[in-house]
């Protein structure tokens, strides 16, 4: 397993001499964890799943978070987070920060360390997958690497939710379960998504799924807004080459069977999304159209993103990607995403 060298990095522009202050941030520089949070399947709270993903900043018990002191949103490492960029201009933990994708600039220069508001929860509900794709945490390799619980527990999942009202968080602006494992792995998904749902009505529910699974109805009657599936190919023979152990006849059953269920159950405001991912096999005009007239008969959204890492499309830069689908596929989303590392030979 290739994890993070965290001593390695070497900034652009060389490492900085020994004693010397690293220069202040541009006012203005933040990241997701200043209005976010990262909860993984056994409790651990780390620092996005970025390479931040091996910082963990506490781990979360249902004892811990029944606790009236306990502020899960306003947690003093979160608050030393906040104190770093908004107040102190500086990186919270330089060799990771500097290097993570998650840092945004042209944000607020200072705020509050406390909020009442989250912009968003980030929950892997199942550590485990069914799938074994090349790129991301070996399926046989799972277990030994984390220690359970492997799925998101009830008592956890009310305490969470218990701790956020409890400290007055009025509002969480989207819920989106993915993680490193598959979501659906998770035994009572919509369960989780119904519990937060009747708490905070307002938030936007999302979940990013491999879509190799029976499609469960009850998930569109809990509040999901938005089910993202990621497929990347429109044949079998290109899906297989990443997304090993998977299948596409099956992707597209869940997919149309969501589609009717989504019409059957009257919630014509679900999101269906294809994600597809471009890689080198996957991303001739031929193929990304079949995927388009497919995801047209289907009912589903397709959006296609890029990737940095080993396979990419050559093909494709953002401007050529943009340029081809207004040309050829009008109704597809070209979408940019901020990549994590997915923790294992993430070398292109
Ligand atoms: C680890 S997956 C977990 C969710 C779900 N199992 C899935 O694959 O969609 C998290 C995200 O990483 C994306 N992903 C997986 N492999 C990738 C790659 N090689 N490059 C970029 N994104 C990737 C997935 O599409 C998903 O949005
Ligand atoms: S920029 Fe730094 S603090 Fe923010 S998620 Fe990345 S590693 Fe964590
Ligand atoms: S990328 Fe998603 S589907 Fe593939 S192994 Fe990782 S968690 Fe599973």
């Amino acid at each position: 397993m290739r994890l993070p060298v965290v001593e390695a990095y070497v900034p652009p522009g060389g490492a900085r001499p020994v004693g010397a202050e690293p220069a202040p941030l541009a006012p203005g520089t933040s990241c997701v964890m200043c209005d976010g949070l990262y909860v993984k399947a056994n409790g651990e709270l780390p620092c996005w799943c970025d390479v931040g993903e091996d910082l963990i900043l506490d781990v979360l018990t249902p004892q811990k978070l029944l606790q009236p002191d306990y502020d899960l949103t306003n947690h003093p490492r979160i608050q030393e987070i906040r104190r770093a960029f908004q107040h102190d201009q500086r990186y919270p933990f330089p060799e990771l920060c500097g290097r993570c994708a998650m840092v945004e600039t042209g944000g607020q220069p200072a705020g509050e360390l406390t909020r009442s508001r989250l912009a968003i929860l980030h929950v892997e509900s199942s550590w485990l997958c069914n799938l074994d794709c090349p790129l991301c945490i070996p399926k046989a390799e799972r277990k030994r690497l984390k220690t359970s619980p492997y799925h998101v527990e009830k008592d956890t999942w009310v305490a969470l939710i218990h701790n956020l009202r409890m400290h007055g968080v009025e509002q969480v602006d989207v819920l989106h379960f993915e993680g490193r494992g598959d979501p659906l792995m998770h035994p009572h998904l919509a369960h989780l998504c119904q519990m937060f749902h009747v708490v905070y009505p307002l938030t936007t529910i999302m979940a990013t799924t491999n879509g190799n699974f029976r499609f469960d109805p009850a998930l569109f009657e809990s509040g999901l807004n938005h089910l993202r599936i990621s497929a990347d190919g429109a044949r079998n023979e290109s899906y297989v080459q990443y997304r090993r152990d998977g299948d596409f006849a099956r992707v597209t059953a869940f997919m149309r069977d969501a589609a009717a269920a989504r019409r059957e159950l009257e919630h014509p405001e679900i999101v269906l999304e294809w994600k597809y991912i471009l890689f080198e096999w996957n991303d001739s005009d031929e193929e990304m159209l079949e995927a388009y007239e497919l995801a047209h008969s289907i009912g589903v959204d397709l959006s296609f993103c890029l990737t940095p890492w080993a396979g990419k499309s050559l093909r494709f830069d953002q401007a050529s990607l943009a340029e081809k689908l207004s040309e050829l596929m009008p109704r597809a989303h070209n979408r940019p995403t901020r990549h994590v590392e997915l923790g294992l030979d993430a070398g292109s």
